[in-house]
């Protein structure tokens, strides 16, 4: 059975793997294009790559409703435990995590991260998910342009997402450049759309990555779903 990655806007992503659902950064009922409501998403996994809200989301109330597992970094997953969410897993940059539906291992991102109380939340990061199906699908996370991804793209990417809205990320010029150095087979383009200052144009974005990369560009609409 293949793998299915859903996109609900902004850097909100669910995996359906094997007979588990993982959900990345949750930003759902502040998420002005999401299609969804939080209500109705399963989870038995969360995985937040920083502590800003637009990430954070409404990943505590999911969490209490399924008992989903919250995996972030120490200081995120420290305070999403202190919100009441049952169990978390807190590992931190450069490390590894196992689960039942493979593996998490946190990369770089250069950005910053508070969580929503403006309480201190780590370094922010990448997250290279490994499924058990050996399917490996890197999150960005919210990052500027570094050059370091060469090393995470080193690691044989299958699927990257990476941020295209500039302004609080790379834009698409450099992202193209992270494609690059990323080398995914497959490329799709988050945090962009979701509000006025990261307005950009993915038609465009896919066409300079068809010409200037050896990458396939994905470029779904908020609700959409690609099965790998
Ligand atoms: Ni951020
Ligand atoms: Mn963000």
């Amino acid at each position: 059975m293949g793998t299915k990655l859903t996109w609900f806007g902004h850097s909100a992503f669910q995996i359906e793997t094997g007979e588990h659902t993982v959900l990345i950064d949750p930003f759902i009922s502040g998420n002005p294009v999401a299609t969804v409501s939080p209500d109705e998403l399963a989870a038995d996994f969360i995985l937040l790559t920083h502590g800003h809200g637009d990430h954070i989301g409404d990943t505590v109330d999911i969490a209490k409703r399924t008992g989903a597992t919250v995996v972030g970094n120490f200081e995120v997953a420290n305070w999403i435990s202190a919100q009441g969410v049952e169990n978390t897993s807190s590992p931190n940059t450069g490390g590894t995590a196992s689960f039942d539906f493979g593996s998490v291992y946190l990369t770089l991102a250069f950005h910053s991260s508070s969580m929503p109380d403006g309480s201190y939340g780590g370094s922010p990061n990448g997250m290279v998910i490994t499924l058990n199906s050996g399917l490996k699908i890197f999150h960005a996370g919210d990052t500027a342009l570094f050059s370091d991804m060469q090393l995470i793209g080193e690691m044989g990417l299958d699927v990257a997402i990476i941020p295209i809205g500039d302004f609080f990320t790379m834009g698409p010029d450099e992202s193209v450049r992270a494609i690059q150095w990323l080398k995914p087979r497959y490329v799709l383009p988050c945090h962009y759309n979701t509000f006025p200052p990261i307005a950009q144009d993915a038609a465009q974005w896919a066409n300079a990555v068809s010409a200037k990369t050896l990458s396939s560009a994905i470029v779904l609409d908020p609700g959409g779903t690609h099965e790998f």
